[in-house]
């Protein structure tokens, strides 16, 4: 049989990620500010995402998330599964996902990959981005409610682009998991000093000049109150601070305004409440890569951040994280098919008539 019809990807596991080195934050950001100029620059599909929830209460769902970018010639879809009762019910992970990428000129797919390692990188790439454009310089607090996966990634992200953060405090629902994020990550950090707060969220909060909320929660855990001036807060969950978080903030950006009017977010609820609009908000974070925009803009401003995720942002990490594994040599080859259908020698014998 000729292998003229023969189509192969690669499979990808997190392991032959990461043993590529695709854990590699700036990598990330570099990737996501390329995608956000491409995006200006009308060179990326990016459609509304599926969404399917199995339960109203628990918010167990599992979403399917394409985007193209045209200057790259791929095409990719992220399928994750968010299910918030997974690390308390199973002690396993919330959120997992994988990846499908297909070049377009065939239409054929090159990967299969792992997802989770790329959609977390991603959500921290954007923070850190955000950080970099609206965070002090010389930020050196650094406070979580929230201890979970992308409160961790989160903490990668930030000290990357503010290398000066010299305390990590972080707050959760319990004591163990703040615990287990200061094991795993203090390695990581050695500079710094981490503190747990004992599920004292306010502690975690009140002097920090990067705020932090990754939370599973549905509630205003975060006050206004705590929020001082200069200090820069990254929003990663759904509701998880008071109303007045965002009022008093002197600027608002987010990954996409017109993508978070559609969501759950605090600000989505603002907006479908009629408290806010699109004029009460500063940038969306491409303007502030592109320059477009200015970001900090005076030493006292309250600047919030909120990035709902952006699919075509998760296929750009994936697609940057499949060349690296590439080059490295890693992953599985295999076939999707050695020959088309009525190719087979054998088709007569397999096929039920
Ligand atoms: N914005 C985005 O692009 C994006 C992307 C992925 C995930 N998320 C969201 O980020 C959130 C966190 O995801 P994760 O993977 O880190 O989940 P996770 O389950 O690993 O962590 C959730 C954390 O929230 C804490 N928490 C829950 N309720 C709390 C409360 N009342 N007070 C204090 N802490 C509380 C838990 O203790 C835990 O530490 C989820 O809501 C997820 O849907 C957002």
């Amino acid at each position: 049989m000729s292998d003229a019809h023969r189509v192969k990807f690669t499979y990808l596991s997190q392991e032959d990620l990461l043993g590529a080195g695709c854990f590699d934050i700036r990598m990330a950001m570099d990737v996501a500010e390329q995608a956000m100029l491409a995006f200006e620059e009308g060179k990326v599909l990016f459609p509304e995402k599926v969404v399917q929830i199995f339960n109203q209460a628990t918010q167990e769902r599992i979403n399917c998330l394409p985007a193209t970018l045209l200057d790259k010639k791929v095409c990719g879809v992220k399928w994750v599964s968010v299910f918030p009762m997974n690390p308390t019910r199973h002690n396993v992970q919330n959120l997992s996902a994988i990846f499908v990428l297909s070049e377009i000129e065939k239409g054929f797919p090159i990967a299969v990959m792992e997802g989770t390692l790329a959609s977390n990188m991603r959500v921290a790439a954007m923070g850190g981005i955000a950080a970099k454009h609206l965070a002090h310089e010389d930020s050196e607090v650094i406070g979580f409610i929230g201890a979970g996966e992308q409160a961790k990634m989160h903490l990668v992200s930030m000290k990357a682009v503010r290398p000066g953060l010299k305390q990590c405090r972080v707050a959760s629902k319990a004591t163990e998991e703040e615990d287990v994020f200061i094991a795993e990550l203090s390695p990581l950090f050695p500079d710094m000093e981490f503190v747990s707060l004992k599920t004292n969220a306010r502690r975690a909060m009140e002097d920090a000049d990067i705020l932090v909320t990754a939370t599973s929660a549905q509630a205003p855990l975060l006050k206004a109150a705590w929020v001082k001036p200069g200090a820069f807060y990254s929003h990663i969950g759904g509701w998880e601070d008071e109303y007045a978080v965002a009022e008093q903030a002197d600027k608002i950006v987010c990954d996409d305004w017109e993508t978070v009017t559609h969501r759950t977010q605090t600000l989505s609820r603002m907006y479908n409440e009629g408290l806010i609009t699109a004029h009460d908000i500063h940038a969306d974070l491409h303007e502030l890569v592109s320059g477009h925009k200015p970001g900090r803009e005076s030493d006292e401003e309250r600047i919030y951040f909120n990035a709902v995720g952006l699919a075509y942002i998760d296929v750009a990490i994936g697609l940057a994280m499949y060349q690296r594994a590439l080059q490295a040599n890693t992953g599985t080859p295999l076939d999707l098919q050695q020959s088309m259908i009525f190719e087979h020698a054998d088709i007569a014998q397999n096929a039920r008539l």
